[in-house]
């Protein structure tokens, strides 16, 4: 007679390769979810399976709420594959004993990498720039045309010298930006990275380029709106790296039309994904890309394999490598 207990049940929302997810087998049986094309959130069919699981793996795009909670009474971790975490109400995750997993770190540098790219896109007209070309505007060698903004000597203003915001600015270091960085306090890496302190009023007066990079939180909602895109200057680009709601959308969609700020780039939007008829589509200044920013094979691995670890931590009833609440 077999009487070993049972592995314990991890529902895994969406499909991943199987190799990202090596680390849990042999450890838990796992229900997966559908493809993420098919539903972002939690699908129905593994809603009916939260009274029996042990573990939640889940991805940005599933809301993690007391509504959920409520439904799984075994449940003894939520392992995130991302650093945000404002997809879980960390509250009642804690109010619950249910320690909450995330992945800092491993998505720094590619995160960091695409900040970079998309400033330069965006302040090098990239976009309209090789759209010209395909559609033979590029007729001769043309002195006037597509001009962009200098990176060099130029002023970058980091909202949130947090890891993300700290890799963007030694990467800007070495295109000769000032930095000036602003967030909840001054942070002792600064100095290193020559990036100076200031009030975000000030930061958006002065700088050239704003890069966001702060978590979403009651505190940094709509930190980008009517009022404060008007602190920044008519040639600034804004660069949202973080999450779509640290911006009003409906304030820089007109900002953007009425000559507020020159151009922004977005990896997040809000909402997002932002459906295709969005007026932010057609404006010339503005590149959106579908929240890329940790996209590299080597990025969404480690974020995959961080989160088993933290998944298998709680399970195991260890502290997790990495927990955000
Ligand atoms: C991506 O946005 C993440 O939070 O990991």
């Amino acid at each position: 007679m077999n009487n070993t207990t049972p592995l314990p049940l991890v529902i895994v929302s969406h499909q991943l390769p199987e190799a990202w997810l090596a680390k849990l087998h042999g450890r838990c049986r796992i229900i997966t979810g559908p493809p993420t094309t098919v539903e972002a959130g939690l699908s129905a069919d593994l809603r009916t399976l939260l009274p029996q699981a042990d573990g939640l793996f889940s991805l940005l795009t599933v809301r993690v709420d007391e509504a959920l909670l409520a439904q799984a009474p075994r449940l003894r971790v939520v392992s995130n594959m991302a650093v945000g975490v404002d997809n879980i109400d960390l509250a009642a995750c804690s109010r619950h004993g249910i320690p909450v997993g995330h992945t800092p770190g491993v998505l720094t540098d590619g995160t960091a990498d695409l900040t970079l790219a998309l400033l330069l896109a965006v302040a090098r007209q990239l976009p309209t720039a090789a759209a010209d070309a395909q559609a033979g505007k590029w007729t001769t060698w043309l002195p006037t045309g597509w001009l962009g903004a200098d990176l060099q000597g130029a002023t970058l203003g980091i909202v949130g010298l947090g890891k993300i915001g700290q890799a963007v600015a030694r990467r800007a270091q070495g295109f000769g930006l000032r930095l000036l960085y602003s967030g909840p306090h001054e942070k002792a890496e600064a100095a290193d990275l020559g990036a100076t302190y200031v009030p975000l009023e000030t930061l958006l007066c002065e700088s050239d380029f704003v890069s966001l990079h702060a978590p979403l939180t009651t505190e940094t909602r709509h930190l980008i709106n009517a009022q404060t895109l008007r602190l920044m200057r008519p040639s600034a680009i804004l660069i949202n790296m973080a999450r779509g709601p640290l911006v009003d959308t409906a304030a820089l969609v007109d900002a953007l039309q009425n000559g507020v700020i020159a151009a922004a780039g977005l990896d997040v939007t809000d909402p997002e994904p932002l459906p295709p008829s969005h007026p932010l589509y057609s404006l010339p200044n503005c590149l959106v890309v579908p929240h890329i920013g940790s996209a590299t094979q080597h990025t969404r691995r480690r974020m995959a394999e961080l989160a088993c670890e933290n998944l298998l931590a709680g399970l195991e009833g260890r502290p997790l490598p990495h927990q955000a609440n």
